[in-house]
This record gives structure tokens, C-alpha cells and sequence, in this order.
């Protein structure tokens, strides 16, 4: 199983480790366009090896996508992350570009390849995937509510004062700080629903403080963060790799569910060896329903951005 990381960034490095810990892909193949940035750390990831006990064997190419061909999957964390004080929206001009070359380089090279979109705006930028290289729906995937519902259950975990395994949540909709949508309603503590421990306004705040969890890392770091970022894309690339049928939240695109079309958002997939399996749409109430829309209604505004680009 051959995996390529294109951008060997923070996020791009980080997930590279994360795969290499695990130790089920054969292959990681780092890309960047820095020269020899991508060999650099490649070799500082397989030198930790031996201490690591991986057999991952990971190398690094400088912009050559001959490297990455055949590969099974591939991740794009290309482009620029954000700044303290910007939303992701803002980055849409600069990545928008980077996002569809890179799409277009590992198609060429790796024709059956899984796409993983993580660059943002990430909704926009899987929706743009599509748009600009017609590969199949099932093979393109936007990395957003596996980090968001990271976040939600570590948040939950605090306000309930217990450890993370012990929580389960999901957050759908758009991976944008307004747009998400954790599911407070459904969350539970071992099957039993959080809201028999947590009163509304904690569940509010937990709501809250997970829609601006990336927000709220970048002001401390200066730079978006990179180490569930990079957890998050490799428990995607595992559940494909594996063929595990793992229900993860992932920006898919949509075709009537929750009443929308022609958008990527985030909704519960089932993954697998041909990526996304299924698509599974959450029963949700009037009030959830109306934030959802909601979300989707920002998301077509920023994807219209996209005229330039995809003309
Ligand atoms: C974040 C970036 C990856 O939420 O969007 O940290």
C-alpha cells in the first residue's frame, strides 16, 4: 500500500509519522516543493524507525510526481495554512491554484489513486477537486469532521471531567468556525446522552469552543496546528488502507442528502478500500436542519470564488 503526502509542512510530516507509527502502509512518499525539504524530513522521519518500530519505508521527492505513481492514496496538504485572525475562507485566492495542480499531477501519475483534500478552505477545495478533474465522487475526500469531532469528544471529555475514550461525538456540516455543526444532541458517554450529565449552557460551550478549536490553536501557535490534523487524515488513510468499513465524518459531495446537492460537507461516511462506501445522513431535528442549511449556504458563497480558478 503506497501513500503519498503532498506538502511536508507541519500537517503533511505529522501525518507522514502517524502513518509510519501504525505501521500498515508499506510506502510514504513525501512531496514538496522546497528543495529537498521533503527528502529532509523524510529522512529525520526514517531515522526514528528503529525506535519507533515501523517498517514504513518513507521517502521524499522535490515537486517530482513521477515518484508518486501508483500510489493507493494520496493526501493534499498543500498551499498556506492560516494566521492568527484569518479564517480559513481567507486562503481560498492563494490555494485554490496549488490545490487543483497537485489534484491533476497525482491523477496523472496514479489514475485510481484516493484523493484526501486537507488544504483549506477544505470544503471548497474538495468541492474543487471534483469540479476541476472529474474523478470518480467515491475517490475524493476532504479531511474536516474527523479533526472537528477530535476536538468535540476532547472538549466533551473536559467538561464531563473523564477521558476521551469514554466520549463519542460527531461534528458535520462545514469545517469552518461558524459552520460546524457538533452533534451535542447524539454525543453520549458510553451510550448514555451527555446531556444527562451536562446542563445546556456546558453543552453550549462545548458547542462553542470546538467550532473555534482551530481558531483558537492558531492564535496560540501563530500557525494552524498540525498534530490531530495529521491523526485525523491518518485514521482516514488507515480505514481505506485496511478496508476497515469505519464510519468517519468526512466533506463528501452531496446528491439530495440533508436537502443539498452540488456541495461537499461533512456527513458520516463509510470508508473503505474504494473510499468513500457509503454516504449515511443523519436523522436531524428543525433546529439542526436549519444549521445545516445554514452552513451550506456559506460554503456555496465561498465556492463561487472558484469561477477564476475553474475557468
Ligand atoms: C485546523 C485546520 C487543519 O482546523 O483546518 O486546525
Amino acid at each position: 500500500m503506497k501513500v503519498t503526502v503532498v506538502g511536508a509542512g507541519a500537517v503533511g510530516a505529522s501525518c507522514a509519522e502517524y502513518i509510519a507509527i501504525k505501521n500498515f502502509a508499506s510506502e510514504v512518499v513525501l512531496v514538496d516543493i522546497k528543495e529537498n525539504f521533503a527528502e529532509g524530513k523524510a529522512m529525520d522521519l526514517m531515522q526514528c524507525a528503529s525506535l519507533n518500530g515501523f517498517d514504513t519505508k518513507i521517502t521524499g521527492s522535490t515537486n517530482d510526481y513521477t515518484k508518486t505513481a501508483g500510489s493507493h492514496i494520496a493526501v493534499i496538504t498543500s498551499g498556506i495554512p492560516r494566521k492568527p485572525g484569518m479564517t480559513r475562507e481567507e486562503l481560498i485566492g492563494i490555494n485554490a491554484g496549488i490545490v487543483r495542480s497537485v489534484a491533476e499531477n497525482l491523477i496523472k501519475h496514479s489514475p485510481n489513486v484516493i484523493l484526501i483534500v486537507v488544504s483549506n478552505p477544505m470544503d471548497t477545495m474538495t468541492y474543487l477537486v471534483h469540479k476541476a478533474t472529474n474523478h470518480p465522487a467515491n475517490k475524493i475526500i476532504g479531511m474536516g469532521g474527523a479533526l472537528d469531532s477530535a476536538r468535540f469528544n476532547y472538549r466533551l471529555s473536559e467538561a464531563l471531567g473523564c477521558p476521551a475514550s469514554d466520549v463519542d461525538g460527531m461534528v458535520i456540516a462545514a469545517h469552518s468556525d461558524t459552520g460546524m455543526l457538533p452533534l451535542t444532541r447524539l454525543a453520549t458517554r458510553r451510550g448514555v446522552p451527555v446531556s444527562q450529565f451536562l446542563a445546556t449552557d456546558a453543552l453550549d460551550k462545548v458547542s462553542h469552543e470546538t467550532k473555534v478549536g482551530g481558531a483558537t490553536l492558531t492564535a496560540f501557535l501563530g500557525t494552524s496546528a498540525w498534530y490531530a490534523p495529521g491523526a485525523a487524515v491518518s485514521q482516514i488513510v488507515q480505514a481505506i488502507a485496511c478496508d476497515q468499513k469505519k464510519m468517519v465524518p468526512c466533506s463528501v459531495m452531496l446528491n439530495g442528502e440533508y436537502g443539498q446537492k452540488d456541495i461537499c460537507l461533512g456527513t458520516p461516511v463509510i470508508l473503505g478500500k474504494n473510499g468513500i462506501e457509503k454516504i449515511v445522513e443523519v436523522e436531524l431535528n428543525d433546529a439542526e436542519k436549519a444549521k445545516f442549511k445554514e452552513s451550506a449556504d456559506a460554503v456555496r458563497v465561498v465556492n463561487g470564488d472558484l469561477a477564476a480558478v475553474l475557468a
